[in-house]
Parts: structure tokens; sequence; C-alpha cells
């Protein structure tokens, strides 16, 4: 069969697409992810949604497999384990339930790992061996690819960097009910409670203040910054400055050759570039200074996770 489906499953949205063998996605379409308290909801919408695009596709048929990439998926066992970021508790088999509404074989991994996945088969990790992918989402996620292997671990879920702690004193609560995680800082949620606090403590001007204080979001961080908002750009240093010195910290457990950078707070550009490239030479050991390179996905959008995700759809049984 000529097609395979990936899906990536965000904590805001789920985006999937019917992709060739030749790593084109020739349609794609997204629900919400957030609308859905009840994960068979949520199953039935996809199903309807994605048979749809198939049906429009003329591609019914012709699905090898579905490849799944979901925040705190369990490649070993196609379920999702008590993700802080998505509405649905406890374990889901969500492999399952898919394959069981489709009638073709389903392959889930971590969101992470399929975004690492597919920037080795189709983006910037093309002929690296080894490298760690960051995604920046609505949480903060990774895949640590060692000798061209994905780290799994011995039951799956081995890389998730995005809960290592960094700050051990009066740390924010993390969604994972831990507290100073990496997460909490540098995800988009996390940019967001930062000018929270910037704008609570300073007193200096900003075009963030023009914004009700609860509402504001990493995206309106952006565009004030991008607009020379002396307040948002140092927002954008804060985050890049934690995420350099945490990556100083990774680079000593597998000495890659790069960490790649994806998501929402990758597309900043330099705003969040320099900050991360500076701190993470300053904080590394001597043995590692000037041979890590630090770089963004050469995917666009969501399409790392959703190619690496359809890579699985090729073996999935
Ligand atoms: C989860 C990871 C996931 C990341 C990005 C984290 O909160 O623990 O499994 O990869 O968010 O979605
Ligand atoms: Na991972
Ligand atoms: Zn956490």
């Amino acid at each position: 069969k000529p097609y395979v489906v990936g899906i990536d499953i965000g904590g805001t949205n789920t985006v999937f697409g019917i992709v060739d063998a030749r790593g084109t996605i020739i349609a794609s379409g997204s629900i919400k992810t957030q609308k859905y308290n009840q994960v068979e909801d949520y199953v039935t919408d996809l199903y309807t949604e994605l048979s749809r695009l198939l049906e429009q596709e003329n591609a019914t048929d012709k699905i090898m497999g579905i490849g799944v990439g979901a925040p705190n998926g369990n490649y070993f066992n196609g379920t999702i384990e008590f993700a802080p970021n998505l509405p649905w508790k406890g374990v889901i088999p969500l492999a399952q339930m898919l394959s069981d509404r489709f009638g073709i074989p389903v392959s889930l991994t971590n969101d992470a790992n399929a975004a690492a996945i597919g920037e080795m088969t189709y983006g910037a990790a093309r002929g690296l061996k080894d490298f760690i992918m960051i995604t920046l989402g609505t949480g903060v996620g990774s895949g640590i690819v060692i000798n061209g292997q994905l780290v799994y671990g011995h039951d799956g879920f081995a890389g998730e960097l995005g809960h290592v702690i960094i700050r051990r004193t009066n740390g924010r609560l993390c969604g994972c009910g831990r507290t100073g995680c990496l997460e909490a800082y540098t995800s988009a949620t996390g940019v967001a409670r930062t000018a929270r606090e910037f704008l609570e403590i300073r007193k200096d001007d900003s075009l963030l203040r023009q914004i009700p204080i609860q509402d504001i979001t990493s995206k309106d961080v952006y565009d004030a910054a991008v607009k020379g908002d002396k307040l948002a750009s140092e927002i954008f240093d804060y985050t890049g400055t934690i995420l350099g010195e945490a990556f100083a910290d990774f680079v000593a457990f597998s000495s890659p050759k790069a960490i790649i950078l994806f998501g929402g707070l990758a597309k900043s550009g330099d705003l969040i570039m320099k900050p991360i490239c500076e701190s993470m030479e300053r904080n590394m050991l001597a043995i590692y200074k000037g041979k890590v390179k630090v770089m963004l996905s050469e995917l666009k959008e969501s399409d790392a996770a959703v190619l690496g995700a359809s890579a699985l759809g090729w073996e999935a049984k």
C-alpha cells in the first residue's frame, strides 16, 4: 500500500497527515486536543475527520499503517501514561483504541521521539548519529539519539528531559506534580508565567501591559519582543539562559553533535537562539566547548512530528 498516516498529538492541537513513501504529506487536517475531556470522544472525532480526509484523497484502502506521536507516549505498549498536558488521566491504550476503530495497524511513540525520527529521516538530522531533539511547546520533550538509535530505555520512557529539575528551591509547580522542572520555565506556558512574574515584580513600561495579565501568551511575548520591547526580550533572555544551562548538562550525558529545537518557541529564531548558545557555551565542560551545534528544525510547523510519526506507520503491526 502506498501511504501511511502520521498523527502528532499535542497538548493544544492534534495534527494528522497522509504521507507517501517519499515523505510528502499529501493532505493534512487537525482537531483540538484540549476540547475532549473523554478520550473516547476524542477517538471518535479523530476517526471521523481522518476518514473524511482519506475518502477525499481516495486513500481509504491504501494505508499501510498509522504512526502516532504523543506526550508521554510509550513505544513498547502503545499507551499514553499520566500525561501532564493532556486532558486524559491515567493509562490510555491509545494505539489499541485507534487500531480497533480504523482496522489498520497502529504504532505509537513519544511525540519528541517522533520529531527526532522526522528530523533524522527528512530534516536537519539527516546523517547525524548523535543528537538530542528538544521540543518546546505546551510541554518540553526530548528524543535522544545515540549512535543512530533512538534511546527508549528499559520501559520505553527514556528522555523525559523536560522534567529535569533546574530549580531546587522555590521552583515553579510543574504539570507533573513536582516543582522546578525545565518545562515549568521554558514551555510556552512557562514563558507566559515568566511574563506575568516580570510584569508583577517590575515597574518599567512594556507593550505587554496592554494585555490583561492572565491572558498573556508566549506569542504575545514574541510579538512584543519583535517590536523592540525591552521587557519582552528580557523574557527571552531569561528563558534562553535556562535552556542553555540545561543543554550544557544534557551534552555531558551523551556528547551529541547537535541539539535540534522544534516547536513554537523555536520559531522565535535569534531571540531565543542567542541566549541559549551563550549560556550553553558558558556552562559546558571544556571538553565540549565549541563542538555542539544548536540548530532549528528544518521541517516546517508540525511536519517533523507528523512525518516522524508516519515513519512508524510503515512498520506498524
Ligand atoms: C511530557 C513529554 C512530552 C513533552 C512534549 C512533557 O510534559 O512529559 O512526554 O514529550 O511534554 O509534549
Ligand atoms: Na522522548
Ligand atoms: Zn515536571
